[in-house]
């Protein structure tokens, strides 16, 4: 069973201790003059109904970028308030997933909508072109290096912000390191790993092993796919990582680069050994090659650190960054790269989409609510801003929330195997980024099984995706106790449900 310290909080208890910006006097106050008026934010703004709406998907959107199930009211932290579509019954929903990875804090977090709010009021910049600077540009650069800088050793960094998306990321992190082996074409080889996905982008898609459809051209000659680093059954690397790592101590002169995803999801959620990171790390130092974190589904947070140097004591040369920087406020993806690797051939390393101002604001609020406000900044927080708020922001969330958060996870997994124990395999992942491999009656792991428990989790009020043969579960920090016994409760119908379909085949 979920742990109990003393009495159970209850929902509504621990909602009063989170708070929607609409509940703050202050606010209200604001609201009440939009009210009744084209600008009053909750007037319906359409004269269908959910059910008519998604009946006209085939009409409006491409296949798969329509919603499907759910309707979605309101949330806060981990719960989400939705209807049902097809039967029309109100769902709280326990998103155990992030919306796919990117809130690190939840839905609807009042801090970062509060310096949104307070910004876009203001006669501030909303967007600004990479030519023209701002002192919050500034500010997020040096906040973010300060980070890797103590992550990182001696080496110096600098930081691109003007990126979109995860995919932009990786290409540009690739082009900085092909610009550094510039002076030496015998370097044109890219090594990356078998269970990889780095983006959905022609460059992103070439380097990933995931690489469903085939566009333009078969992947260039010079990237080169070694075997998912692991370990074997006695704890130590596999043979095959072994041999990797000798096959780049090699022929490392002719790399310009080596990209890895320390926790590769899409392969039932592997996390790639530290011990091969290190090894990795110190084969691509003696052989000058440019090592790349992907950390798009780690940084920010789910692991307890910004980026994945600090989970595992391993530099890369460059971290591809994107998902959880706004938590989910705004489109974002940046590099963090040493000194070495910052020169960057245009037309590349500025999208043309990348300056929106609200993105960076939440970058900053997101970093006030991972690391805490410095003191200076703490002194002038708003009497008016409720108490739970202002301590959370004095000790920040990774020292707070995330021990506590990874709890209950490992709890809640631990009881998921105990009550399903022929269908639940061992928990994989690190802190906040885990996986339940589903196993078929053969005890073998089970893609099939996994999009079953994918298919049914939201009917039962559980929002969790398939990740290969596993179900990938990637909380939000602030995900509290009481969410997670109803996320328990949710899981145990969607289990029982899959283990139904497995023992009827
Ligand atoms: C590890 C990894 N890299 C890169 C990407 C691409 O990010 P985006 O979808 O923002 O382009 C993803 C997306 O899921 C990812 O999981």
């Amino acid at each position: 069973m979920l742990r109990e310290d003393g009495p159970a909080p209850s929902r509504s208890a621990e909602r009063a201790e989170r708070f929607h910006l609409d509940e703050l006097t202050h606010v209200q106050a604001f609201l009440s003059e939009l009210d009744g008026t084209c600008l009053d934010p909750v007037r319906p703004r359409s004269a269908f109904g959910p059910r008519e709406q998604l009946a006209s998907n085939a009409e409006l959107f491409t296949t798969g970028s329509a919603p499907r199930d759910v309707w979605v009211h309101s949330g806060l932290g981990a719960t989400v308030d939705a209807t049902v579509v097809a039967t029309d019954t109100p769902l709280e929903l326990i998103d155990l997933c992030s919306m796919t990875a990117n809130t690190i804090l939840g839905i609807n977090d009042p801090w970062v909508r509060l310096k949104q709010a307070s910004y876009l009021v203001s006669s501030r910049p909303h967007y600004l072109t990479a030519r023209m600077g701002n002192d919050l540009t500034y500010r997020v650069a040096r906040r973010i290096l300060d980070c890797f800088r103590d992550d990182g050793g001696p080496d110096d960094y600098v930081v691109n912000l003007r990126q979109c998306n995860g995919s932009d990321a990786v290409e540009l992190a690739l082009h900085a390191a092909w610009k550094a082996a510039a002076a030496t074409p015998g370097r044109r080889k890219l090594a990356t790993f078998r269970g990889s996905y780095h983006g959905e982008s022609l460059t992103a898609n070439w380097v990933s092993e995931h690489q469903p459809g085939r566009l333009l051209a078969d992947a260039p000659d010079n990237v080169v796919f070694f075997p998912t680093p692991e370990l074997d059954d006695a704890g130590e690397l596999s043979a095959s990582a072994a041999s990797a790592l000798e096959t780049l101590e090699r022929d490392g002169d002719s790399y310009f680069a080596v990209i890895v995803e320390p926790i590769q999801w899409r392969n039932s959620v592997h996390t790639v050994p530290v011990e091969f990171l290190r090894r990795l790390r110190e084969v691509c130092t003696r052989k000058s090659v440019c090592l790349v974190f992907d950390e798009m589904q780690n940084a920010f947070g789910y692991t307890g650190s910004l980026g994945y140097a600090r989970t595992s004591g391993v530099s890369p040369d460059i971290s591809a960054i994107s998902k959880a920087l706004t938590s989910g406020h705004g489109s974002l993806a940046i590099i963090v790269a040493r000194r070495g690797y910052g020169e960057i051939e245009t037309p590349f390393g500025a999208k043309s989409n990348s300056g929106n101002m609200l993105a960076l604001v939440a970058v900053d609020a997101v970093l006030d609510r991972l690391l805490g406000l410095e003191e200076a900044e703490r002194k002038t927080l708003p009497a008016w801003l409720p108490s739970g708020l202002a301590a959370e922001l004095r000790d920040g969330l990774l020292a707070s929330a995330y021990p506590r958060a990874v709890a209950l996870v490992d709890e809640l997994l631990d009881e998921l195997r105990r009550r399903f124990p022929t269908l639940v395999g061992p928990p994989r992942g690190v802190g906040l980024v885990r996986g339940l491999v589903m196993l078929d009656a053969d005890g073998r792991p089970s893609a099939r099984l996994a999009a079953a428990a994918a298919k049914v989790c939201l009917t039962h009020g559980v929002y969790v995706r398939q990740a290969d043969t596993a179900v990938l579960l990637k909380p939000c920090l602030v995900l509290s106790r009481a969410e997670t016994a109803t996320a328990l409760d949710a899981l145990t119908k969607t289990f029982a449900d899959v283990l139904r379909l497995r023992d009827a085949s």
